[in-house]
């Protein structure tokens, strides 16, 4: 990859849909995906083997890895969270996955009912498995900016779990600001924390949700840091249900648009990216609500 190459790692599927209350139809999630193939997405996570009871919303995981039409080079990870989780995703043929704590002990304790180390210790049979049958591994650091029940987090935190993280030997980490909270200046703090700590920037991918409209700022201070893998959801969808306030995901769409102003090559194809953005749009029966869902892009008629 080249310094002007940016990675962009679709989570709408997973991270956006799973907070919906009303159950979404298998096809519906399945056309979903379908659609971002064809716009040119080479990294879609497509569901969690978490709980059903924890998030009912992506409780077909099963049946719709099963059904899922896997293009050659495409990478489709999964959420998992424990043991049970890995040998579900294993019968379903996953290739992908990843495992999800966070930088704060309280939101840690909410979303997974689990302590920060326990989380660790959980994911270390996970992670040697993976490792053994050839998969690709993703680590998320969650609440990385700020935590709905601590308050901020300091990037000292950031740093100890990534760690921990890497030393199960997970390939690519993700920096989450679950609760959008942070603005560029944070990022450049947590950014530089890790690159002193050996986490070079070009390695690792950022997670940032767009509630408070900082998103991508915060994505422009990222690549100005040399980040080159962003996380985003198609039609902006998102957030946790263990993360009270936490609106939607940065919007690929948006991205999308910055990175072409930016001259930035990212493979993804704008005018199909916003039919799959209509899709999610008329699945929740809800206007898109995204700048660029909304404006289009930009070029003459
Ligand atoms: N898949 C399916 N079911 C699972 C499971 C998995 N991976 N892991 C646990 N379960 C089931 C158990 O069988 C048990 O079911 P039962 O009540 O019918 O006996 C129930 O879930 C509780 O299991 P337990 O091991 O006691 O876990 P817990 O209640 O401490 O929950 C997690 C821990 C991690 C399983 C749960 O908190 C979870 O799935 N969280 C995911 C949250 C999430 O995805 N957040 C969004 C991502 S940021
Ligand atoms: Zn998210």
């Amino acid at each position: 990859m080249s310094d002007r190459d940016v990675r962009i790692y679709e989570v709408g599927p997973r991270d956006g849909l799973q907070n919906e209350s009303s159950p979404i139809p298998t096809d519906a999630k399945l056309r979903f995906i379908d659609l971002l193939t064809r716009a040119g997405l080479r990294e879609i996570e497509a569901t969690s083997f978490v709980s059903p009871k924890a998030i009912p919303q992506l409780a077909d995981a099963d049946e719709l890895m099963a059904a899922l039409d896997r293009r050659p080079g495409v990478r489709y990870p999964v959420l998992v969270p424990n043991a049970r989780g890995m040998d579900r995703a294993e019968a379903a043929g996953a290739d992908a996955l990843c495992v999800f704590t966070a930088a704060s002990e309280a939101f840690t304790r909410a979303n997974i009912n689990m302590t920060i180390p326990e989380s660790i210790d959980a994911f270390r049979p996970v992670i040697d498995r993976a490792l053994e049958l050839g998969w690709w591994t993703r680590g998320y650091v969650s609440t990385a900016f700020g935590c709905p029940y601590q308050g901020e987090v300091g990037e000292a935190a950031v740093v100890a779990v990534a760690q921990q993280l890497h030393e199960l030997g997970i390939e690519e980490l993700s920096i989450g600001d679950t609760i959008g909270v942070a603005g560029p200046s944070d990022v450049r703090r947590v950014v530089r924390a890790l690159d002193g700590a050996g986490f070079a920037p070009d390695r690792l991918a950022m997670h940032f949700h767009d509630t408070r409209g900082t998103a991508l700022a915060n994505v422009a201070a990222a690549l100005e840091l040399g980040v080159r893998c962003f996380d985003a959801s198609t039609g902006g969808t998102g957030g946790c249900p263990y993360a009270p306030g936490a609106a939607g995901n940065l919007a690929t769409e948006d991205l999308v648009y910055m990175l072409e102003r930016e001259g930035l090559s990212h493979g993804v194809d704008l005018d199909a990216l916003l039919v799959a953005a209509r899709h999610v749009s008329e699945t929740l029966a809800r206007p898109l609500g995204t700048k660029v869902g909304q404006a289009g892009g930009w070029r003459l008629p």
